[in-house]
């Protein structure tokens, strides 16, 4: 994971580097570092974040320079893992996001050849191979450097003397900024937008030779033309527009977010069978693979679609996907993945494209490796997302999902349109909710003296319990499990006591006996219980601690509704802890590596 940038321009790269490089700590923030090149280089770096970076630089007036922000993967956190690396001379410094794989032995070789290489990083042996073969040509030494390297590579190099940056991408986003009289390169568009909003997209393999006034990029050795694109959203669209955290704005989006996601789709398809271009005729078996937060929106899909379409739908994570000992062969394939960079999903399509299935990605980030990687792109408008916890991109996805189902569903004319009719109103459901906050917020005072907590759903809130615990656990490090309703009984009931309050879902649906069965028998155990149930439930009121009224909506839209309390009540939850909730230690938004 890692965020990377480079400046090349008329101004000092200084503080652009600062700038753009916090911009970037939602990919990783152990350590970080800047280089700046003008006849020699000079390195900053240390542990911690960029602000702390900040107060130890000296003021330097170079024009060209690269920074870092890392998540590690070799070697602790620590001064002098973090990057950017330099060669013996320190003459190059590269920063790097990826995993080289043969990283061992390129150390051994230029250990052999007389090369200090002072860290335990694998990054490092990229400097001091750029060092190897530089013969007077930087561009050909980068390349025939990055010749050496199995893995992911993505990376910027300087070198005193040169007013060039020579980036290179492999397996992780890298884009440029092209602006006047300057030009950056950064892993994400947030570290670009105060700069221009004109970009061009690497892809793999791609090299690219940026100066202040010209951009060149090579592929396979020849120079190719890549689109420049236009950022249609803003800098203020990533920023936290008066909220206290990145999570509680983007919750509190999410009523925008669905309408947005669905005027899209509509503006698009006369009908929401032109949507999928598969025209809503025969569909085979689904297989839907993905990863954490992304995988339960997987899950509700499977729900969905298995509902109206009628269809078997397999769901598993992008990540043991490789492991099992098929590959399905000839179907329908959904990749979900907010980020579209995710490697064990952007390998996942690899598996699934060789084996003949077709892909349709559904991703927020346009440009996106997995764009380029499936058949087809379905975009879901939530706009950027900065906080490391998924909250916006999941109901966006959900949207997705139900959009896509919808030409397919086996129902009659009349449900079709009560479903459109329904969908359209979740904005107004999910602002309900979020008008609910403070309740929530009271609930959650009380939740976060607890150390384990479990959440139960049943049927398509089952991974809905499942996300409200990764939501829990990522932001407040509590330990939560989602189970569902009727597993609890299957062992953990072992666990249940006053110490180990749980958590149901329990909207109004054909679950609601079972589940209402459940909690007598956890009540039974001692185990506080807070549900959340529909506003005329009279029930819950005198069977559960505590109650979170939820709008009711059509079943088969329940998670949408459900989610944002679950979303809500760990984000209060985190905050009454006192715990980083945008950027959650050990963690990164964007997972590049396996
Ligand atoms: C969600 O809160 C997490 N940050 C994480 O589980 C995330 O959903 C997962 O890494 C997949 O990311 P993607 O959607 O970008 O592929």
């Amino acid at each position: 994971m890692c965020g990377i940038v480079g400046y090349i321009g008329d101004k000092k790269a200084q503080p652009i580097l600062l700038n753009a490089l916090g911009k970037l700590e939602y990919r990783g923030y152990d350590s970080c570092g800047i280089a700046i090149a003008n006849k020699s280089i000079e390195v900053y770096k240390d542990v911690g974040r960029v602000k702390a970076l900040a107060k130890i630089l000296e003021p330097h007036n170079g024009k060209v320079g690269i920074g870092h922000t890392r998540w590690a993967t070799h070697g602790e956190p620590s001064k002098i893992n973090a990057h950017p690396h330099s060669d013996c001379a320190g003459k190059i410094a590269v920063v790097h996001n990826g995993t080289i794989n043969n990283f061992s032995r390129l150390r051994e070789m230029l250990a052999e050849e007389g090369h200090v290489l002072a860290s335990e990083t694998d990054t490092e042996v990229i400097p001091h191979l750029i060092e190897k073969y530089y013969d007077g040509d930087f561009e050909k030494a980068v390349e025939m450097a990055v010749g050496e390297i199995d893995g992911a590579y993505t990376m910027i190099a300087i070198m005193a003397g040169e007013s060039r940056l020579i980036a290179a991408r492999k397996d992780s986003p890298l884009i440029i900024g092209v602006g006047d009289r300057e030009n950056l390169i950064a892993s994400d568009v947030p570290a670009l937008l105060d700069y221009t909003s004109r970009v061009i997209y690497l892809e793999d393999g791609d090299i690219a030779v940026v100066s202040a006034s010209d951009v060149k990029v090579k592929q396979n050795g020849a120079v190719i033309d890549r689109e420049v694109h236009e950022i249609s959203w803003s800098m203020e669209d990533a920023q936290k527009g008066g909220y206290e955290h990145f999570m509680l704005k983007e919750i509190h989006e999410q009523p925008k977010v669905i309408r947005d996601t669905l005027t899209d789709y509509l503006s698009k398809a006369e009908t929401a069978a032109d949507l999928t271009g598969m025209g809503g005729g025969s569909l085979e078996n689904i297989i839907i693979l993905a990863c954490g937060t992304s995988y339960h929106a997987g899950l509700v899909g499977k729900y969905i679609i298995e509902d109206l379409v009628n269809v078997p739908v397999r769901v598993e994570m992008a990540d043991e996907f490789s492991l099992s000992g098929q590959s399905p062969a000839g179907n329908q394939a959904i990749v979900i993945t907010q980020s579209g960079e995710t490697l064990d999903v952007l390998k996942a399509i690899k598996r699934l494209k060789a084996n003949g299935n077709r892909v349709i990605a559904v991703t927020n980030v346009v440009g996106s490796s997995v764009t380029r990687a499936a058949d087809r792109t379905i975009y879901t408008r939530a706009g950027p997302e900065i906080c490391v916890a998924a909250t916006k991109t999941f109901v966006a996805q959900l949207i997705a999902l139900y959009w896509l189902a919808l030409p397919y569903a086996r129902v009659n004319a009349a449900r079709l349109d009560e479903l459109v009719l329904e969908l359209r109103q979740l904005p107004v459901k999910v602002q309900q909710v979020l008008d609910n906050e403070a309740e929530i917020a009271a609930y959650a005072k009380k939740l976060a003296a607890y150390d384990n907590v479990f959440y139960i759903g049943k049927g398509i809130n089952y991974p809905i319990a499942m996300e409200g615990a990764l939501k829990l656990k990522e932001i407040s490090y509590i330990h939560a499990e989602g189970y569902a309703a009727g597993e609890l009984k299957h062992g953990p009931f072992s666990l249940l006591g006053e110490k180990t309050p749980v958590v149901a879902v329990v909207t109004q649906d054909n679950t609601y006996e079972p589940i209402v069965t459940s909690i007598k028998e956890i009540k039974a155990r001692h185990s506080p219980v807070i549900v959340l149930a529909n506003e005329d439930d009279d029930v819950m009121p005198d069977l559960a601690d505590s109650v979170i009224t939820i709008p009711r909506v059509d079943p088969l839209f329940s998670p949408v509704v459900n989610i944002t309390a679950l979303q809500l009540l760990a984000y209060f939850v985190a905050k009454e802890r006192g715990c980083p909730i945008d950027f959650p230690r050990n963690l990164a938004k964007t997972v590049t590596v396996e």
